[in-house]
């Protein structure tokens, strides 16, 4: 018999619902392990039994409810107004604070957020030719982009190696005339450490600036590890001149993927962030975000799953994740050779390799090899690579075997030495400008480092090693090249 259904999205026969979910069941085997406490990037898992289940039934419920018209779906709007009431409040705002007008909206993950607090302030001064935002090196590379996309200009100020915090002074003198924006994060993705928001705000406040505290990351555990008697500095609307906020429900919220909440401290401040149009003929389109029609699934996913899991909840797992992370910490600290980048503040882990005998990137693909995934960084302007581990709930049964997984790594990466690449392969990353690479050129170093249209390969230090002989600009077109490869329509 033909089997008429091939592999492709679009048999000539339809197949059969339990056919599809093995078919994806079976793709979903070459993945990482969203579950089980050894991806530590990525995936933000709890590790709550019958979560999944809850937030996938929340979901179902809502998925087809479309978040385009909320007088035409009220619940979503409910579930909405709920999601940003409970992040607000969580974020020093709401009744009885000194913030008790703050609003939001949900997004579909912490980039939209970024896009749009950089848009609202960039429309709140439509007199500006050329605004500009002012963000340390350690924010997010989402305000890279929104500036792209909303050609705001980026004046980016610089970290302190050691603190990897930028000083209050810099900051201070980066703002401009047309600077619509300043950035501070609570925490830094990369090394989890929390910028002076208080003295940033300050600063920004006395410009007449507006302030976003990026807290996609951590907005979500810095106020339980407060709770929890952990030192966090101030950080959220109770600091005077915070003027927006994000913070990631996908992330330590532990619901599933595309939700966060931006924040402002009050209405009119929003305003502009919104887009209205009525010239047209058909209805008049009113967006508070950037997508237009958009599923309730995600926004009921999470209702769900912060109403399921309550500050109780909350607590408790920001408990076990704090001391999954000084277990981490401790780990790191034993093998010779590795040290902190930072000391742990938040939910990262971040490490770096002061012996050359031990090659970073040899070390993760020693770990990945070992069923640990770890991310790599690259050196940066003056910071070294490092390793970064974001930790949720879910590692903490796993510490106990983190630390030996980690030692033998490290043993395997010294026995194996660091890459070495070809000079010439090295005098060319280090020479080529982006314009000079031709298809072939591409082609060649893919096929040379493994890259193709499959699944990266296993050992990934050569190309990091290459990419980060790069400069910047032709790391970035680099990737935009090698994801090129990957992105191929299937027949
Ligand atoms: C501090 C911070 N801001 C923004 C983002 C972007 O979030 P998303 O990947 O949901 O777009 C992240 C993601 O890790 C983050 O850590």
């Amino acid at each position: 018999m033909t089997d008429t259904a091939g592999t492709g999205a679009l048999p000539v026969e339809g197949v059969s619902a339990a056919r599809v979910l093995d078919e994806i069941r079976a793709l979903r085997a070459a993945d990482r392990p969203t579950h089980g406490g050894r991806l530590f990037a990525y995936v933000y898992d709890p590790g709550v039994a019958g979560l999944d289940e809850l937030a996938q039934a929340a979901y179902a419920e809502s998925a087809h409810v479309n978040g385009l018209d909320p007088t035409a779906f009220p619940s979503l709007l409910a579930m909405e107004n709920a999601l940003v009431g409970a992040a607000a409040r969580l974020l020093g705002g709401g009744p009885g604070t000194s913030a008790p007008d703050v609003v939001g909206s949900v997004t579909s993950g912490g980039t939209e957020s970024l896009i749009l607090a950089v848009k609202a302030a960039r429309d709140a001064r439509p007199d500006l030719a050329e605004p500009r935002i002012v963000v340390p090196v350690s924010g997010h590379a989402a305000f890279a982009k929104a500036a792209h996309y909303l050609r705001v200009a980026l004046d980016p100020v610089p970290v302190d190696p050691v603190t990897l915090r930028p000083a209050v002074a810099d900051v201070a003198a980066a703002i401009r005339p047309e600077t619509v924006l300043v950035v501070a994060s609570a925490p830094s993705y990369a090394h989890g450490v929390i910028d002076p928001v208080a003295e940033i705000a300050a600063v920004a406040a006395a410009a007449g600036v507006r302030c976003h505290v990026d807290a996609c990351f951590g907005g979500w555990a810095l106020p339980w590890l407060r709770r929890l008697g952990a030192p966090v500095p101030p950080f959220d609307f109770a600091v005077p001149g915070v003027t927006s906020m994000s913070v990631d429900l996908h992330k330590y919220a532990y619901a599933p993927k595309g939700v966060s909440v931006l924040l402002h401290r009050n209405p009119g401040l929003r305003v502009p962030q919104f887009f209205a149009y009525g010239d047209w003929p058909g209805y008049t389109m009113v967006n508070p975000v950037i997508a237009s029609t958009r599923s309730g699934g995600p926004i009921a996913a999470a209702y769900a799953t912060l109403r399921h899991l309550g500050e109780d909840g909350y607590l408790r797992l920001a408990a076990v994740t704090r001391d999954a992370v000084a277990g981490l910490a401790d780990a790191v600290g034993a093998v010779d050779g590795l040290r902190l980048l930072a000391e742990p503040e938040s939910t990262v882990v971040c490490f770096t390799a002061d012996d050359p005998e031990l090659d970073l990137f040899v070390l993760v693909d020693e770990l990945t090899a070992r069923g640990w995934h770890t991310q790599p960084q690259l050196a940066y302007a003056g910071l070294p690579a490092s390793v970064h581990l974001t930790v949720t709930a879910a590692v903490a049964p796993r510490v106990p075997e983190f630390g030996p997984a980690l030692a033998e790594a490290a043993a395997a990466a010294r026995a194996a030495g660091p890459v070495v690449l070809p000079p010439e392969l090295l005098a060319l990353a280090g020479s080529l400008t982006p314009e000079a690479l031709t298809p072939d050129l591409i082609a060649g170093l893919a096929a040379g480092l493994g890259l193709g249209t499959g699944p990266a390969p296993d050992r990934m230090a050569a190309v990091n090693t290459l990419l980060q002989a790069a400069p910047v600009r032709l790391r970035e077109r680099l990737f935009v090249e090698f994801v090129g490869l990957l992105q191929r329509p299937t027949w």
